[in-house]
């Protein structure tokens, strides 16, 4: 997996190849200080400046390089990324400039998923200089993150099971010196009855389990991050057919957004009480499964009819957000690969947001603006609780009509989530369809940036 901790390093004079950022406009002028050589070594490359352009200049006996920017003023994230992916081994400075947000793309630039290759040809680090040193170590913080959801998602779901995100959050637990507990396979029978009847079909290897990690002071503000953690979702008895199941090992890309949130917010001390929920479970058919009209009572004690066991995430996230409501949090915070129609809606890249209150969302929204993480907001409409009504139940856990799916499960978990409470909700697809610079194809995290930049604006670093 990835080490990206080193390759954005102090600038103390080190040898570098150096960097010329050229924007479009900026072309003509660079090009004249070039000599005839170097000319038409820009011109056989076919560089003109343009975004994610680069040549390599030869310069006596050595080289530098020219890079296509937008902006060459302000960098964003994924600006330089490409050069991190392309550029021969080695130590770099820019010429003339900061990298700033693009310290993100260039270490994500050189993400690589290469557990399961026995013989992996990854060139070996390209190192990025800056002198913004005192930035270092929160965008390395913020690209690891990023990394550390991927490698989750990107798993296999035999190798990230239940089992395996409680592991991960044991790691968690341990690198900063939370409390975690985990209540695992029939003992969630009491406390958090629809993880259990979501989870109870798996193989026993893979038995469900809910992580509760606290940390931090607990006169701090509380801050509660939840996560599916549907770890494979073949669907249940309402089975998938086989090109919408492909891709359900990254049904744990919640539960990834949260434990990488969380350890931001852990690893930057900052001031509130945490507590991470993470239930995980594997939606799986068996004799044992749960059954499409069966009815669920949750931790809440609300009955849920179930119309369509594919819709097990919001339940799973039910019985989490009930968990999360008791502790009376100043916020809460969930992510969850929940609905096919977020994705309908706003395609791979937009995670739709749903929030209650207006200024919350607005600066979660701001937040994912600025990180160049944007998130869309989606409304919890009113009129559309009565999608969820029941004839014997208190509520559905499905809608019977076709509409405004994204919204309908939030308004779901809305009914979880306790009264009056600040509550942000992302429906994300953790996933990216088409390799571009700085997010190759597979796991990635979408929403992530936004929710820390808010969180760290709301509660400071
Ligand atoms: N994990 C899926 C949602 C999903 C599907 C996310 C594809 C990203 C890509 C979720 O558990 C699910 O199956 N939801 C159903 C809900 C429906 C049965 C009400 C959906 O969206 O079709
Ligand atoms: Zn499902
Ligand atoms: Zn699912």
């Amino acid at each position: 997996m990835s080490e990206p901790k080193a390759l954005i390093q102090p600038d103390r004079g080190q040898d570098a190849t150096l960097i010329h950022l050229v924007n479009k406009e900026g072309f003509e002028a660079f090009a004249k200080g070039l000599t005839a050589g170097q000319r038409a070594s820009l011109a056989a490359q076919k560089f003109e400046g343009g975004g994610y352009q680069f040549a390599i200049i030869p310069d006596g006996d050595s080289w530098f390089v020219a890079s296509g920017v937008a902006n060459p003023e302000s960098l964003s994230s994924w600006c330089l990324a490409k050069l991190a992916e392309e550029l021969p081994e080695g130590t770099y400075r820019l010429v003339g400039a900061e990298p700033g947000a693009a310290m993100f793309g260039w270490i994500t630039g050189q993400y690589r998923f290469n557990r399961y290759k026995s013989e992996d040809k990854a060139q070996g680090p390209r190192i990025l200089l800056t002198t913004q040193v005192a930035q270092i170590a929160a965008a390395t913080a913020e690209a690891e993150a990023e990394c550390l959801l991927r490698d989750l998602v990107n798993a296999p779901a035999e190798d990230m099971g239940p089992a395996a995100l409680e592991a991960e959050c044991e790691r968690l637990a341990k690198a900063h010196k939370a409390e975690l507990t985990v209540v695992r396979g029939d003992a969630l029978e009491q406390g958090y009855p629809m993880v259990h009847a979501v989870g109870r079909a798996a193989a026993r290897h893979h038995a469900p389990r809910l992580m509760h990690l606290t940390w931090g002071d607990p006169k701090h503000p509380v801050l509660a991050v939840v996560g599916k953690g549907v770890c494979f979702d073949s669907g249940g008895l309402d089975i998938k057919p086989s090109s919408g199941m492909r891709l359900m090992k990254k049904d744990m890309g919640g539960a990834a957004h949260a434990i990488a949130l969380a350890g931001l917010i852990m690893g930057a001390r900052m001031k509130v009480r945490l507590h991470l929920l993470i239930p995980a479970v594997e939606n799986a058919i068996s004799g044992a499964s749960f059954r499409p009209g069966d009815v669920l009572r949750s931790r809440k004690g609300l009955t849920i009819e179930i119309h369509n066991t594919d819709a097990e995430g919001r339940l799973i996230l039910g019985d989490a957000l009930t968990r999360a409501s008791e502790e009376n949090p100043d916020l809460i915070v969930d992510f969850a690969t929940l609905t096919g129609a977020a994705r309908v809606a706003l395609g791979p890249d937009l995670p739709a947001m749903m929030a209650r209150r207006d200024e919350t969302a607005e600066a979660f929204l701001a937040a994912g603006k600025a990180s160049d993480d944007a998130a869309w907001q989606l409304p919890l409409p009113e009129a559309y609780r009565e999608y969820l009504a029941s004839d014997v139940a208190d509520m559905a856990n499905a809608s019977q009509n076709p509409f405004a799916g994204a919204s309908v499960a939030g308004l779901f978990l809305d009914r979880f989530v306790g009264e009056g409470l600040d509550w942000v909700h992302f429906d994300t697809f953790a996933w990216n369809p088409a390799p571009r610079p700085g997010r190759s194809r597979g796991g990635r995290g979408l929403g992530l940036r936004a929710a820390w930049h808010a969180i760290r604006a709301r509660y400071g670093a």
